[in-house]
C-alpha cells in the first residue's frame, strides 16, 4: 500500500479519471495520505456507467482513533492563534478551491452522476463562497459584558468546542463539507469529517488544496461506511461536537449516542418539501421556479426538493401541462457532456428505493404519472442508473409517495382550494426543512410564511443553501442551523463567564 507522506501540490486538472485513480485509497490524517489501518479498500463506480474509477479507504475504528487522535493535537495551537488570523487562512482556501473549482465540479460528476452544467460546477463554485463567506468572520466571535453589580466586571467570551465529527452525504459532499469545515475551523475547532461511501475522492482532493494553507492537522477526511467508521467517531470520547447531514434514520442513531457523551449535535436530515402557487403567480416564472425546486437536475437527490406541489385548482391543469413540457425538454444523459441537464441516481440501492417508490405510485388507483425527458440512448450508458422524472397526480395524501422522503425525481403535484386546506396539507408531514409560495399576493403570501412549519421559507423564488442565511429544518428535518455567523456562534463555540470583582 502506497504512503504518500506529503501531497504533491499539482496545478488544477481537467482528467478526472486520473485525478480519481490519484487520490484513491487514501485517507488524510494530520496532512497526509494514510491508507486504512486494515489495508482494506472498496470500490469507486461512477453510476453512469457502471464502472469503477478508483477505490476508497475502508476506514474503521484504528482510522478514526489515528484521525481524531491528529486533530486533538492540532487544536490547541490552531485555537491560539488570533480568531481573525484563523479566519484570514480559512479565507486563502477560497481562492485555490476557485482555482480548482472546474477540476473538483468534473471529479464530482465522475463519483456521483451529477450533470457537471447544471450541478457540479454549480457545487464546486458554492464550496469557493462558503470558505470566503466564513474567512471573514473571525473578527465576530465576540461575547458580551454583563451588568451583575458595581465593581464586578462580568463578561461571556466564546471558546471552541474542541474535536469536530463530521459526517457527510453524498449528494452535494463537497458543499455540505464546507458548511461544517469552514465555521468549526474559524470558531478555533479542528474537524475529522467521515465521507459518504459513495462519494470519497472529491471531498479528498479539496484537503489535499485545503492543505496549502492551513496547519496538518487541522482537518481530516475518513472514508468508510457508516457503522464501521461513523459509528466510531460519533463514539469516540475525544470528538465534542458532531455535526451530521444524511437520513433521519441514522440522524437518529447519531443523536442518541451524542445524548450518552452528552455532547452537542447539529442535525441536516430530510425534508418533503411543499411548494405551493396561487392562481395569482406569475405563471412563466413559477413553471420555471417548479423546475428548480424539484432539483430534477440532480436527480431529486436534495432535502430541499419541492416533493410535493400545490396548485391552485384554476391553474392546475396547465400548471401541470406547462411542467411536463418543460422536463420533457431536459437532456438525461453523461454527466460530463455540457448538454446534459440530468445525469443519475447515487446509486443501485438508491436506484431501487426510487424505482420502488414509481412502482407503487403507478400502481396507485387514480394516480396518473407523467414520464418525462427521455432515456438515453449511447451504448457507454447502458448500466449507467437513469431514471426518467416522474411528476404524479391523483395521489391520496396517504400515499407513502406524498408522505416519505423519496430522494429521486419525482414530484406529487395536488389541486387545492383555499390557502387554509393548502397550508393544512403542507403542514400534514413529519418534515420540516424547506417550503415555498408563489403569489403576486403577499399578504396571503407572508401570512402562509408565518404558518408554515419549515426552516426555510422562499416567496416567488426557491434557492439552494445560500451563505450568510441560516438553513436548517423543523421536526424530523434536524436540529440547529448551518451557514450564517449564527450557526457558526452557536453550534461550534459554547460561552464562558468570567467574572472579575475589582472592589
Ligand atoms: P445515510 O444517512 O445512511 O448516510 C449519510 C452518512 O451517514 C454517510 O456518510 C453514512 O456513511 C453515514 N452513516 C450511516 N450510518 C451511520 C451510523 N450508524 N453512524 C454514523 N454514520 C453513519 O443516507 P443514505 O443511506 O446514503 O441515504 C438514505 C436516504 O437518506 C436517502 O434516500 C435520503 O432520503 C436521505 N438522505 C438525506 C440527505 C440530506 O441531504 N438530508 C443526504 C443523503 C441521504
Ligand atoms: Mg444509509
Amino acid at each position: 500500500m502506497l504512503d504518500r507522506p506529503h501531497p504533491t501540490p499539482s496545478a488544477p486538472t481537467l482528467d478526472e479519471k486520473t485525478l480519481a485513480n490519484a487520490l484513491s485509497t487514501q485517507h488524510f490524517i494530520a496532512g497526509r495520505f494514510v491508507p486504512a489501518r486494515s489495508g482494506k479498500t472498496f470500490p469507486v463506480v461512477n453510476p453512469a456507467t457502471g464502472e469503477a474509477v478508483g477505490a476508497a479507504a475502508d476506514g474503521d475504528s484504528a482510522d478514526v482513533d489515528a484521525a481524531v487522535q491528529a486533530a486533538a493535537a492540532a487544536q490547541k495551537d490552531w485555537a491560539k492563534l488570533p480568531a481573525r488570523k484563523r479566519g484570514a487562512l480559512v479565507g486563502q482556501c477560497a481562492a485555490i478551491l476557485t482555482e480548482h473549482a472546474e477540476e473538483l465540479a468534473r471529479l464530482i460528476a465522475l463519483e456521483t452522476g451529477k450533470a457537471l452544467r447544471t450541478e457540479s460546477r454549480v457545487e464546486a463554485n458554492v464550496v469557493a463562497d462558503i470558505f470566503s463567506f466564513y474567512g471573514g468572520l473571525g473578527g465576530e466571535l465576540k461575547g458580551e459584558t454583563v451588568p451583575f453589580a458595581p465593581n464586578v466586571l462580568s463578561v461571556t467570551v466564546r471558546e471552541p468546542l474542541g474535536v469536530v465529527g463530521a459526517i457527510i452525504p453524498w449528494n452535494v459532499p463537497m458543499l455540505l463539507m464546507a458548511l461544517k469545515v469552514a465555521p468549526a475551523l474559524v470558531a478555533g475547532n479542528t474537524v475529522v469529517v467521515k465521507s459518504a461511501e459513495e462519494a470519497p475522492l472529491a471531498v479528498l482532493r479539496v484537503c489535499e488544496l485545503l492543505n496549502r494553507v492551513l496547519p496538518p492537522g487541522c482537518f481530516n477526511m475518513l472514508s468508510g461506511f457508516g457503522p464501521e467508521c461513523g459509528a466510531p467517531l460519533v463514539a469516540h470520547p475525544k470528538v465534542r461536537k458532531v455535526t451530521f447531514t444524511g437520513s433521519a434514520e441514522v440522524g437518529r442513531i447519531v443523536s442518541k449516542t451524542a445524548a450518552d457523551k452528552l455532547i452537542p449535535v447539529t442535525l441536516e436530515l430530510g425534508g418533503k418539501s411543499p411548494m405551493i402557487v396561487f392562481a395569482d403567480c406569475d405563471f412563466e416564472k413559477t413553471v420555471m421556479g417548479a423546475i428548480t425546486s424539484m432539483r430534477f437536475t440532480r436527480q431529486g437527490q436534495s432535502c430541499t426538493a419541492a416533493s410535493r406541489i400545490y396548485v391552485e385548482r384554476p391553474l392546475f391543469d396547465r400548471f401541470v401541462a406547462a411542467l411536463a413540457d418543460k422536463v420533457n425538454a431536459m437532456v438525461m444523459g453523461d454527466p460530463l457532456d455540457e448538454k446534459t441537464d440530468i445525469g443519475t441516481i447515487i446509486s443501485p440501492g438508491q436506484f431501487e428505493k426510487v424505482k420502488a417508490y414509481i412502482d407503487e405510485g403507478i400502481a396507485t388507483k387514480g394516480a396518473k404519472a407523467h414520464v418525462c425527458s427521455t432515456m438515453p440512448k449511447e451504448a457507454g450508458l447502458k448500466k449507467g442508473l437513469f431514471i426518467q422524472p416522474h411528476i404524479f397526480t391523483g395521489l391520496p395524501n396517504s400515499s407513502r409517495l406524498v408522505q416519505e422522503e423519496i430522494f429521486g425525481p419525482v414530484t406529487c403535484v395536488f389541486p387545492f382550494d383555499d390557502a387554509a386546506g393548502v397550508l393544512e396539507a403542507a403542514n400534514d408531514s413529519e418534515y420540516g426543512l424547506a417550503a415555498s409560495l408563489w403569489t403576486n399576493n403577499l399578504k396571503v403570501g407572508l401570512d402562509l410564511a408565518h404558518r408554515i412549519e419549515a426552516g426555510l421559507v422562499q416567496i416567488n423564488q426557491n434557492l439552494v443553501v445560500q451563505a450568510n442565511l441560516s438553513y436548517g429544518g423543523v421536526k424530523s428535518s434536524g436540529l440547529g442551523k448551518e451557514a450564517s455567523l449564527e450557526a457558526m456562534l452557536e453550534h461550534f463555540m459554547h460561552k464562558k463567564t468570567i467574572m472579575v470583582n475589582y472592589a
